[in-house]
């Protein structure tokens, strides 16, 4: 059975004896093991049943380590790494070949980030390998924003959950790579908005929504999916009226009419993007666990946190 708890050093010890767990970050859980030790990756794509062409992102908590496990940092990448680690923004860079290829899908890249939780910034402080970890969520599915969320998909597979409360922002991180020639370029949106990143390094290219890009092999579209038909409703069109139909729906800042109150859940009543992403997966979760046949959302605005998250809302519609 899965314990949860705060214990760093029990956190350590799981993880130095090549098991995976669960931990806290600012974005979603992640689900962590060794990123050094192959046995420990292998583990991590088995318990989420993830395919291995579906790379993981290596975390640290230092820029000084990261030269352990890239080979470069271009000058745009340092100053994105300078303004915003730790933080919801992962890099992809030339890997060196103490990263085992299984972490990469073969990749020459390395996806990185420092994660701003204090929790987990003490446990990679103590930890003499930095720890590979996707979202905590069996693949395709929903991900985590609580330990209780991990403990309830994972809690059979794995023998610890590090708590470290809530998650502050509650999308994953924002995914931007930098190939040669061409523009830096985001591959996932996230939990950093694309405003911030250009009011530092000018104009990025957005290369996400696709099924088949080599160079995110992971961008399925669809993902985050709930179990429910999931039905994603155009700019302010209404809720169709279908008979027998047991709707749930997920509104932005006011419940929909003609839905019952309690399969509703609704983003932010004062319209707070950041508040909405800090919602959204734990409402979607809720509203996947209710009585209700099918669940409507409706898309938020198409600025700041509100992209990424109307693209999670797009990949849940996608079967
Ligand atoms: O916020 C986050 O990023 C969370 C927390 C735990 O840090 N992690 C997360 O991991 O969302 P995951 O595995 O669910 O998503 C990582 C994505 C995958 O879709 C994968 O395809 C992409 O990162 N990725 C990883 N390495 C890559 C690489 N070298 N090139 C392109 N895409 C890469
Ligand atoms: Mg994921």
């Amino acid at each position: 059975m899965v314990t949860i708890g705060t214990d760093s050093q029990a956190a350590k010890q799981y993880l130095e004896q090549g098991h995976v767990i669960g931990i806290p970050t600012e974005t979603v859980y992640g689900l962590a093991g060794n990123a050094l030790n192959p046995d420990a990756v292998l583990e991590i794509f088995r318990v989420k049943n993830r395919p291995a062409f579906d790379p993981l992102i290596v975390h640290t908590d230092s820029l000084d380590k990261l030269t352990r496990y890239v080979r470069d940092v271009p000058e745009t990448a340092r100053k994105l790494a300078e303004t915003f680690w730790p933080g919801p923004l992962t890099l992809l860079l030339p890997k060196q070949a103490i990263v085992p290829d299984l972490v990469t899908s073969g990749l020459d890249t390395v996806a990185v980030r420092i994660p701003n939780h204090p929790l987990t910034l003490s446990l990679l402080r103590l930890l003499d390998f930095p720890l590979a970890a996707p979202s905590a969520n069996p693949f395709g599915y929903i991900s985590p924003t609580t330990a209780q969320h991990v403990a309830d998909q994972l809690g059979d597979r794995i023998p610890y959950v590090l708590d470290g409360g809530p998650c502050d922002i509650g999308i994953e991180s924002t995914i931007i790579g930098f190939p040669d020639g061409e523009l830096p370029t985001v591959y996932r949106l996230g939990g950093m908005a694309l405003e911030q990143i250009e009011a530092i390094i000018g104009p990025v290219a957005l290369r996400s929504h696709s099924t088949s890009n080599p160079q995110a092999p992971g961008m399925l579209s669809s993902h985050y999916a709930p179990r429910k038909p999931f039905i994603l409703l155009k700019p302010g069109e209404s809720i169709p009226l279908v008979p027998y139909e047991r709707a749930g729906a997920l509104a932005f800042r006011e419940p929909f009419g003609g839905i019952a109150g309690d399969h509703q859940r609704v983003l932010s009543p004062t319209g707070d993007l950041a508040e909405a992403a800090k919602n959204l997966f734990a409402h979607l979760r809720s509203l996947d666990n209710m009585d209700v046949d099918v669940i409507y959302a409706e898309p938020l605005p198409g600025r700041g946190l509100g992209r990424a998250i109307n693209d999670r809302l797009k990949r849940a519609g996608a079967r």
